[in-house]
Parts: C-alpha cells; sequence; structure tokens
C-alpha cells in the first residue's frame, strides 16, 4: 500500500506540559483509520500536530515524501489534508450556504458553485437548508454541515475529531455510515478518525490505533476482531491507563 502521511516520532506539549511522546503511524492510501483511547489521551492533540495547529517538540510529518513539518495550517489544506475539528467546526450565525462558501474559501466563484452543488448530491438533506441559519439546524444535520465544509476543500486525507459527538443515536449511526460513501464520491484517499462509539467505528475501519497517555500502546490491522472480543480492547484500555 502505498504511504500517504508519515508520523515520525512526535513529541507534543502545551507550554511545560508534555502530551505527545515519540509517536509514529502510518496512514496508507486506502485505509480507514479509527484512532482511540481514553479522555485526555492526546487524540485531539495528535490531529492538531497533524494539521498544524501545533507545532510538535520533536518529530516530523511527511505528506507523499515531503516533509511538511514546517507548513502552515493553509499550506497543508491546500495540499489536501483536511480537519475536522471537535467543536466549534461551523459558524452558526451564518447560512448553510454561506457556511459552505466558508469551506471553499479558496475555490474561484466558478469552482466554488460546482463543488457545492457536489457536496449537495452528497449530502441531500442540506440542499433544502442552504438559506437557513446554521444554529437553527440539528445537532445531526450541524455536523454533516461541518463535513460538507470540508469536502469543500477536495480533501485527500482527512481527519476527524469525534463526528458524532454528543448526536442522537440515529444521526450518529447516519453520520459514520455515510463515511464510506463520502470516501468514494469525493475520491478521499485516507480517513482517520477519532471516535468514542466503538461499536459503529470497528466496523467501519480496517485499523485501529490506541493512545494512552500520550504514547501508542497498540496498531491492529484486523479491528472488526475487535467487535467480537470488545474485552480485549478493555483490557487495553483500563490496563494501562
Ligand atoms: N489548549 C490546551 N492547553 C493545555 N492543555 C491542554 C490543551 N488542550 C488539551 N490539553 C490537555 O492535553 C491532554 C490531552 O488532551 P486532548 O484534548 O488531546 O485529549 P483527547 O484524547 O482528545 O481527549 P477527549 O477524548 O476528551 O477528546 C489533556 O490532559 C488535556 O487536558
Ligand atoms: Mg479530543
Amino acid at each position: 500500500m502505498e504511504m500517504l502521511l508519515q508520523i515520525e516520532g512526535i513529541d507534543a506539549s502545551y507550554g511545560k506540559r508534555q502530551i505527545l511522546h515519540e509517536i509514529s503511524m502510518n496512514l496508507s492510501r486506502g485505509e480507514k483509520v479509527l484512532l482511540i483511547g481514553p479522555n485526555g489521551a492526546g487524540k485531539t492533540t495528535l490531529l492538531k500536530t497533524v494539521i498544524g495547529l501545533l507545532p510538535p517538540g520533536n518529530g516530523a510529518v511527511n505528506y507523499l515524501g515531503e516533509d511538511i513539518t514546517g507548513d502552515s495550517v493553509r499550506t497543508r489544506v491546500r495540499k489536501g489534508i483536511s480537519y475536522l475539528l471537535q467543536t466549534e467546526n461551523i459558524v452558526p450565525g451564518l447560512t448553510v450556504e454561506e457556511n459552505l462558501a466558508l469551506g471553499g474559501y479558496f475555490l474561484s466563484k466558478q469552482e466554488l458553485e460546482k463543488r457545492k452543488n457536489m457536496v449537495l448530491d452528497s449530502m441531500e438533506f442540506l440542499k433544502p437548508k442552504l438559506k437557513t441559519r446554521a444554529g437553527l439546524m440539528s445537532g445531526g444535520e450541524r455536523q454533516g454541515l461541518a463535513l460538507s465544509m470540508i469536502l469543500m476543500r477536495n480533501p485527500k486525507v482527512l481527519l476527524l475529531d469525534e463526528p458524532s459527538a454528543g448526536l442522537a443515536p440515529k444521526a450518529a449511526k447516519e453520520i459514520i455510515e455515510r463515511l464510506d460513501k463520502i470516501q468514494a464520491a469525493f475520491q478521499v484517499e485516507t480517513v482517520c478518525m477519532v471516535e468514542h462509539n466503538l461499536k459503529l467505528a470497528l466496523k467501519w475501519a480496517t485499523k485501529i490505533i490506541l493512545l494512552v497517555q500520550g504514547r501508542v500502546v497498540l496498531v491492529s490491522d484486523s479491528p472488526k476482531s475487535f467487535i467480537q472480543q470488545p474485552e480485549e480492547l478493555e483490557k487495553y484500555f483500563f490496563e494501562q491507563v
């Protein structure tokens, strides 16, 4: 499998407090990676270093064989890496249409229109809501909009931080089940998702990475085996914390 994103020995800190310790992982073309771990393990922090919101103290991020550790967030987004924030990922006071335009802020007017139509074909529930203020929609619709904003950027790598957080079970199921279709329709090469909803996410993933206290403690290429033996995963979760 061709390597897309390579994370090499990342350390990251907030002030003096080190959160990530020598994190290394590879995301290959076609892979669907589920990043799990207890609250505070450093999952969001890791995604932030990959997208460039937090500079690592040590280590490197390579994308398609190129060292992008020094690139700004904007440059990384233009290169094809996009990140769904865990919170505050839409602008509630703007309409759905305005939010989509914000998602594709660097596109020409013509490209924006084309891309918007493409996104709406996959996210059909947003079509009748284009003029609705985003903050007035349900949680599921807002998360769908947040994902749509990212798709406006033609991403090759999608980093999703708990897309189903705070959603009702039905909406959570819908958003995760929609991912495969989206990945195919938009030719997204790889997705790395943080998700606490293990039952749903293990069905989706081709690889799991478990992070505990800022370290990788398990990498498995057979995530589906954990659906049958959830206690195995719990063992890692609870014994290593
Ligand atoms: N901006 C910040 N400044 C200082 N410390 C932070 C900051 N953001 C997170 N932390 C701390 O870093 C550690 C890792 O946090 P992080 O948000 O990466 O965890 P997480 O695995 O995403 O957790 P969750 O499952 O709750 O989202 C936690 O101890 C947290 O308190
Ligand atoms: Mg988090």
